[in-house]
């Protein structure tokens, strides 16, 4: 009903600011990814992208903002690796999370650490998967909501040490990290664009990092393998969104300043000092990221099927 067009799309796409929707708190993983991302693509699309928070219920509330949004190219989503994951988490979600959109592209892939406060009584990873055997839900893991990489993460941990925590849900882990480092929770799975400062920093103590390598950005900290925990990785990745309709040629206009801004050294060098990178152009094609995301929905469906944790 009533969905004739204005006669206003006038000149080339972009004529007016962009809105890219950030799935989680300000502050976070998400948003420091998102707002560099943002501010590469403005310079070459000659228009403002301005960074809006929509957090809540795990990513699903600004995803679903953006999936039934006006498919014009002017509502974008920088999402991560929950887009692979909420189909399978959630029974019920007020949006198609996988024909509601188009990629535009994939962004970078992030490796995650397991942090715990300052002042936790374990020294290394064993020492603190004793801990966590000892006292179970007696510990707080701290986490973005049902479909965050913080929740996916806790969910492969807490099954590789066969032992549950208290789940404490936020909006996103930049404010989690707050908690985390005034001690008031105990653990948290998170990524190192949202870890790295403040394990340089030791504001909060680092346990192990869940990718097979260890990192540059981070070189004294071992590897979940390495600690003990041979099979425990994960790692987070990043892509961009536009609601499923949005034209070919405005899409194809914003996959060109996404791959403007991945080539940006300042983005490179950012990148670097927070643990990632961005990824290489070939895999930023809005065709080889709809083929990834695809793969990833497929991959994690059995492993969330077996852990038995689903939202409504
Ligand atoms: C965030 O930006 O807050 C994160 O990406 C949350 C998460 O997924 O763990």
């Amino acid at each position: 009903a009533g969905l004739a067009a204005p006669a206003m799309a006038q000149g080339a796409f972009p004529n007016k600011p962009i809105t890219m929707v950030i799935p989680f708190a300000a502050g976070g993983p998400t948003d420091t990814v998102g707002r560099l991302i943002a501010q590469a693509m403005s310079v070459d699309l000659g228009q403002p992208v301005v960074v809006e928070n929509v957090g809540g219920a795990g990513g699903t509330l600004g995803a679903q903002r953006v999936a039934n949004a006006r498919p014009d190219g002017y509502t974008i989503l920088l999402h991560h690796i929950g887009m692979a994951t909420t189909p399978t988490l959630y029974r019920r979600l007020a949006y198609d999370p996988i024909n509601g959109f188009e990629t535009l592209g994939l962004v970078t892939e992030v490796p995650m650490t397991l942090v715990a406060r300052r002042n936790i009584e374990a020294n290394n990873l064993a020492e603190l998967v004793a801990l966590i055997r000892q006292k179970g839900e007696g510990l707080n893991y701290a986490n973005a909501g049902i479909g965050a990489a913080s929740h996916l993460c806790g969910l492969l941990f807490m099954q590789a040490v066969n032992t549950r925590m208290t789940t404490v849900p936020y909006r996103g882990t930049g404010p989690a990290m707050n908690d985390l480092v005034a001690g008031t929770v105990d653990l948290m799975c998170d990524q190192t664009t949202n870890t790295t400062e403040q394990i340089r920093a030791g504001t909060i103590r680092a346990f192990a990092v869940t990718t097979p390598e260890r990192l540059s950005a981070l070189p004294d900290l071992p590897t979940a393998a390495q600690g003990g925990l041979p099979g425990f990785e994960v790692s987070v990745w990043h892509g961009l969104y536009a609601p499923k309709g949005t034209p070919a040629p405005v899409a194809a206009r914003l996959n060109q300043a996404l791959l403007k801004a991945l080539q940006d050294p300042t983005i490179e060098r950012r990148f670097a000092d927070l643990g990632t990178a961005p990824v290489p152009v070939a895999r930023a094609t809005p065709q080889a990221h709809r083929e990834f995301w695809q793969a990833d929905i497929a991959k994690w469906r059995p492993l969330i099927q077996a852990a038995g944790q689903f939202a409504d």
